[in-house]
């Protein structure tokens, strides 16, 4: 029976090793962590992420061939692949500061993999590393003349449909040494995925190409909103509606009518980090008008979220200082609790900076924005009821497109509201002309504002 291991149990790690578990019935899994409240989180009926689908999955395996522990030794031991996939976090000290990754956990992890490791076996990189990390674990691991093999399998799932994106992968990709035991070690891992994901969707290449086709991956997606809010901006000075313009160009195949919905900017713990990566890994090299190119996809994000912020001021003549605005959504996208790098955290700051006061409402993400936010409690007021937060509102700003707040009764929040009463879309989720004729002065992205004045 082959024993599947990973080290670190959170959003790419958990919901991925659930998925082979409940796909592979031959095959332990186990997950380990250091951080104990979260594998007893995993351990129990409240996981520690929201992720739709995920708990039946849990269930059905669990206890059967997935395990979730915090003896991380034992595991190596009777592990022959072993997945890491621990966090990745950009650098804030010393050299690449701010734009490179901090390998630290992970080398730390790979040190541990040679301290409890009592035979070869295949290690994965599954967290998203800088292109060459796999060379730097092989030689770490190998050092005691050690026989490891390390391969690179990115995660392509997106947060809240990360099951489905596991069920059905557009591809699996696996980066080998070309060697024979390389290859080996490449087609026991494919040998996993193929227990559910067709033969010709599992792409093999060399470790680099896996490696950097995960930055680049998610660099083309990241370009691909900040194309469309570079458009938005244009949008919002002439007649055009950025909707109108997304549909137009999206039905050419070519371009595709996805990921074109303007917004308030991209989050998540995934696109700014690995640009970043990828502008670090150009200037490393010398190709600073490449780093460039990619550093301004990532610049136009948060001149995105500036410009929203900047709007919400100067519609409300110049000062919200002692206003109360509503914030609808923390999360960085709708369906998760996750709130990395969401354009959340910086309009909310932005305006505490301004000294409004603002009462934040979000499904599934208070908890994580009371992180994010700690220490400007006095403040801040938290709601899960979004009638509740827009009471004696000037404003309200809509930043995660969370169905449910399609669906409320915005007359009734309008009335409780201060008049007069603003709504800035930032997510272009809301009817905007029924708003406006309930009296609202409606301010979405890159489309005509309706007002009463
Ligand atoms: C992303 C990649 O999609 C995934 O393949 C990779 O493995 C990890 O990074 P994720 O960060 O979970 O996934 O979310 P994604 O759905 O890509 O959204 C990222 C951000 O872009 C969100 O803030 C989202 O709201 C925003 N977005 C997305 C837009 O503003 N407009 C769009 O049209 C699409
Ligand atoms: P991602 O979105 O990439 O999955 P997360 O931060 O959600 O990132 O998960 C990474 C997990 O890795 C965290 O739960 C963290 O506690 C865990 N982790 C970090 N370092 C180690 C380590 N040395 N051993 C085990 N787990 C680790």
């Amino acid at each position: 029976m082959t024993h599947i291991l990973c080290i670190g149990a959170g959003y790419v790690g958990g919901p991925t090793m659930a998925v082979i578990a409940e796909k592979c019935p031959d095959i332990t899994v186990t997950v380990v962590d250091i951080n104990q409240d979260k594998i007893a989180a995993w351990n129990s009926d409240n996981l520690p992420i929201f992720e739709p689908g995920l708990p039946a999955v849990v269930e059905r395996a669990r206890g059967r061939n997935l395990f979730f522990s915090t003896d991380i030794p034992n595991a190596i031991r009777t592990a022959d692949i072993i997945f890491v996939s621990v966090n990745t976090p950009t650098k804030t000290f010393g050299a690449g500061a701010g734009m490179a990754a901090d390998l630290q956990y992970f080398e730390k992890t790979a040190r541990q993999i040679l301290q409890y490791a009592n035979g070869p076996k295949i290690v994965v990189e599954k967290s998203t590393l800088p292109v060459r990390t796999a060379v730097a674990m092989e030689r770490i691991l190998n050092a005691n003349g050690q026989q490891f093999e390390v391969l690179s399998n990115p995660e392509f799932l997106a947060e809240g449909t990360a099951i489905q994106d596991l069920y059905q992968p557009d591809r699996v990709l696996i980066g080998g040494k070309d060697t024979e035991s390389g290859r080996a070690a490449v087609e026991k891992l494919a040998s996993v995925y193929l227990h559910w994901v067709p033969n010709e969707r599992i792409i093999r290449t060399n470790v680099w190409s896996s490696e950097l086709s995960k930055l680049a991956a998610n660099a083309f997606l990241a370009q691909k909103i900040s194309s469309i809010n570079a458009i938005s901006a244009i949008c919002e000075k002439t007649e055009a509606n950025v909707s109108e313009v997304a549909h137009a160009i999206g039905q050419d195949r070519r371009i595709g009518s996805r990921f074109l919905n303007a917004s308030v900017g991209f989050g998540g713990s995934c696109f700014k980090k690995d640009i970043l990566n990828l502008v670090y890994l150009c200037q490393t090299y010398g190709l600073h008008e490449v780093a460039e190119y990619w550093h301004q996809v990532v610049k136009l994000n948060e001149y995105q979220t500036k410009r929203f912020v900047d709007n919400i001021l100067t519609q409300l003549f110049q000062t919200v200082s002692g206003k109360k605005i509503a914030l609808f959504g923390f999360a960085f996208k709708a369906n998760t609790g996750d709130t990395r790098e969401s354009a959340a955290i910086y309009v909310a700051r932005q305006l505490i900076e301004e000294r409004a006061e603002l009462s934040i409402c979000d499904p599934q993400a208070l908890l994580n924005a009371q992180k994010d936010l700690a220490g400007y409690e006095h403040q801040i007021e938290y709601s899960k009821d979004p009638y509740r937060a827009a009471q004696g509102a000037h404003a309200i700003a809509i930043l995660t497109e969370w169905p449910e707040f399609q669906t409320l009764d915005y007359k009734k929040i309008y009335e409780s509201m201060e008049k007069p009463a603003f709504l800035f879309d930032g997510r272009n989720l809301l009817d905007h002309r029924l708003l406006f004729e309930l009296g609202f002065n409606v301010f979405p992205i890159g489309r005509p504002s309706l007002r009463h004045y």
